[in-house]
C-alpha cells in the first residue's frame, strides 16, 4: 500500500528545533557514537536515504572534519523525493561550498548506483514511508560494500506516549489509526532488516522532552498531526476537525500541566545497525 506522505519543511524543522530545545539528550551524538565515526575510513562513502533538509549529511560532514569550504574526509551523498526539503539541503550545501552531493532519489525505485559502492548507508525516520520496505532495504544492501553498514532510526511503540494520551483524553478515547512508524518499526521493519542482513544490532535512544508551558508542546503536536494528517485519515471528520481537536488537546495539556507542573513527552527511538 502506498502511504500518502508529504513532509513539509516547516513541520519537519519545527519538530527538529523542539527536540533540540526541550530534549535532555542529543540524538546526533548518540548516532555518531554508535557509528564510531572517528574510525570511519578516509575517503569512505556515505549515502543518506530520505535525507530531508540534510540534517544527517551535515552532521557527518562536520563530524568527519568538514567545514565551510573545507571538505570532510568522506564522500557524502543524500537523496530524497521532496523538492522543498531538497532545496533546503542544497541551500545549506551551497553555503558550505558544495561539499555534499544532494540528489533526487525515490527509495521506491532502484537506486541510481552500482552495487558495492558505500561504506555506510543511513535512513533516519524515513524507512516506514517506503511502499515495499523489504525492496528499499535490499536496495540499501545492494549499494553497500561487503562489510558496509546500514543504520536506520525510527520510533518504537512507546514513543511520544504523552502525545497519544492527550489526544485520547481530548477525543474521549477515539481509536488512533496505526502509525506507519511506531506500529511497525520495532517489529515488521526490524524483521525485514534481519531478513536481508545477517547481523542486526538494536539500540535504544530515550529523550524526555520537558515542557513547562503548553505552547511548545502544542507547536510540536500541530507539526506532528499536520505531517500525519493523511495517515490519520478518518480521525478528522466533520465533528472532529483538525482545529477542534487541537483546541481540545490544548485544554487537556493545560489541565495536565496544572496537575503535574510540567509536561514530559519521551521520544523513544530505535537505532538498527546492520552489516553486509
Ligand atoms: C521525517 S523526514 C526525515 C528527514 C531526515 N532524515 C531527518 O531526520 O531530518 C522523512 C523523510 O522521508 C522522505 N521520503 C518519503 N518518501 C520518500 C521516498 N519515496 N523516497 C525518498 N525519500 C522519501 C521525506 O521526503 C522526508 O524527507
Amino acid at each position: 500500500m502506498e502511504i500518502q506522505y508529504q513532509e513539509t519543511t516547516s513541520d519537519l524543522l519545527t519538530r527538529i528545533d523542539i527536540h533540540q530545545k526541550y530534549g535532555g539528550r542529543d540524538i546526533d551524538q548518540w548516532m555518531l557514537d554508535l557509528l564510531d565515526m572517528p574510525s570511519f575510513p578516509s575517503a569512505g562513502r556515505i549515502l543518506d536515504v530520505g535525507c530531508g533538509a540534510g540534517k544527517q549529511c551535515l552532521l557527518f560532514h562536520r563530524a568527519l572534519g568538514g567545514g565551510v569550504n573545507q571538505k570532510s574526509r568522506a564522500e557524502i551523498t543524500g537523496g530524497d523525493v521532496n523538492p522543498e526539503l531538497l532545496a533546503k539541503a542544497r541551500e545549506e550545501n551551497a553555503r558550505l561550498g558544495n561539499p555534499l552531493t544532494i540528489l533526487d532519489l525515490n527509495f521506491n525505485q532502484r537506486f541510481p548506483f552500482d552495487d558495492n559502492q558505500f561504506d555506510l548507508a543511513t535512513c533516519c525516520f524515513a524507512i516506514y514511508y517506503a511502499v515495499d520496505i523489504p525492496f528499499t532495504i535490499r536496495q540499501m544492501h545492494r549499494v553497500l560494500k561487503p562489510g558496509g553498514r546500514l543504520f536506520s532510526t525510527g520510533p518504537m511503540p512507546a514513543n511520544k506516549q504523552l502525545f497519544y494520551d492527550l489526544i485520547r483524553e481530548a477525543t474521549n478515547n477515539k481509536p488512533i489509526p496505526p502509525m506507519p512508524g511506531s506500529s511497525r518499526y520495532g517489529t515488521l521493519i526490524l524483521d525485514a532488516m534481519k531478513a536481508t542482513f545477517a547481523n542486526v544490532e538494536v539500540h535504544l535512544f530515550e529523550n524526555p522532552l520537558t515542557f513547562t508551558e503548553v505552547e511548545p508542546f502544542l507547536a510540536y503536536t500541530r507539526a506532528s498531526l499536520n505531517e500525519d494528517r493523511k495517515i490519520w485519515g478518518s480521525f478528522f471528520d466533520e465533528v472532529d476537525t483538525f482545529e477542534s481537536v487541537m483546541a481540545r488537546i490544548a485544554e487537556a495539556a493545560a489541565r495536565r500541566l496544572e496537575r503535574q507542573g510540567k509536561l514530559v513527552m519521551t521520544k523513544v527511538v530505535g537505532g538498527f545497525l546492520a552489516q553486509k
